[in-house]
């Protein structure tokens, strides 16, 4: 009561306050029940293909399994696209394993702007929104179908970014339903896949390139993390996973896309996303910050061209 009473007096509206005072126990103003939301008449056919207000460019991180280092290249890529001088957000698109609070070092609530939407909370120079914001850190997504939707709906278009040349998107794991409404609702300018040397990464990557392509929405092209070892005591490299990285080069000629970039395995860019702090900016001139920096000039020329 005194926090809101507070909130009230200083002008200020946190999202917690009106999700109580519209009634609802659980922050995204999801029923009580249970019983699944309904979605307006003109959601219920085909979903249309909106562009986010505020917007200029969306791309979207993606691979199709986790684990891979798909989060840890989309916060390090946009917070490269900002050094390049784009005005850039970063949405969690990850609703049961948000990391971007993590990887920002952000917790706490968003605001509400005064027409409702979520005030994107800002770290290192670059906005963003996640599902960890509103449920916490610690606390289990355990809704299904319709609710995740609903959910997912509110964190694409009801942020009011503020006027971002680029949103980089961290897309869930997975070829499933939510990267398909992700994808049908949303103009996506780009789709930046992430993969692993391994065979089984890649084969999962391909079938991620190929629901892009299906959605038509233009690859624009492959990342390859963690395919050099670099020794923190002695620098040694090895190529742990074997093949020299020649093997996605040729799948990514084969199917015509670009390799956009490598990033070795290095046990600082873990420590960097562990506590909070990303590569490009802990480190920011380092190696592991170039290789970031070079993916994110290749993306940058090829969007904003
Ligand atoms: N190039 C890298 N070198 C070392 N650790 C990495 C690298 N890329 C990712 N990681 C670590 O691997 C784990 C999984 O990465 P994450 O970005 O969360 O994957 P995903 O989003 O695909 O599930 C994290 O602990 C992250 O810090
Ligand atoms: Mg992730
Ligand atoms: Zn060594």
């Amino acid at each position: 009561m005194l926090c809101s009473k507070t909130a009230f007096l200083s002008g200020r509206r946190f999202f917690s306050a009106f999700a109580r005072n519209c009634g609802h126990e659980n922050p995204l103003g999801l029923p009580k029940s249970g019983s699944p939301p309904q979605l307006p008449r003109m959601q219920r056919g085909l979903p249309q293909k909106r562009h986010l207000p505020n917007v200029k460019k969306v791309i979207a991180v993606s691979s199709a399994k986790g684990g891979v280092g798909k989060s840890t290249v989309a916060v390090n890529v946009a917070l490269a696209l900002q050094r390049l001088g784009k005005r850039t957000g970063l949405l969690d698109a990850d609703i049961f394993g948000p990391s971007v609070p993590k990887l920002l070092n952000l917790s706490g609530e968003p605001m509400l702007s005064e027409n409702n939407r979520l005030v994107p909370m800002s770290n290192y120079g670059i906005q963003s929104m996640s599902m960890g914001y509103l449920v916490g850190a610690e606390a289990p997504v355990v809704w299904r179908g319709l609710m995740v939707m609903k959910a997912m709906q509110q964190l694409l278009h009801e942020v009011e970014w503020d006027n971002l040349d680029v949103l980089v998107l961290d897309m869930p794991p997975g070829t499933g339903d939510i990267q398909l409404t992700i994808t049908q609702q949303v103009v996506l300018d780009g789709a930046i896949i992430v993969s692993t040397p391994q065979d089984i990464a890649l084969i999962d990557a391909i079938k991620g390139i190929n629901m892009f392509r299906k959605v038509g929405v233009p690859i624009t092209g492959m990342v390859q993390n963690m395919s050099i070892f670099i020794c923190p005591n002695c620098s040694h490299h090895s190529h742990i996973f074997g093949a020299e990285g020649g093997r996605l080069t040729r799948e990514c000629d084969r199917l015509g896309i670009d390799l956009l970039g490598d990033v070795p395995l290095h046990a600082t860019i873990c420590q960097d996303s562990d506590r909070g702090v990303p590569t490009v900016v802990a480190d920011s001139e380092g190696s592991n910050a170039r290789a970031y920096m070079d993916i994110a000039e290749r993306v940058a020329k090829k969007i904003f061209t």
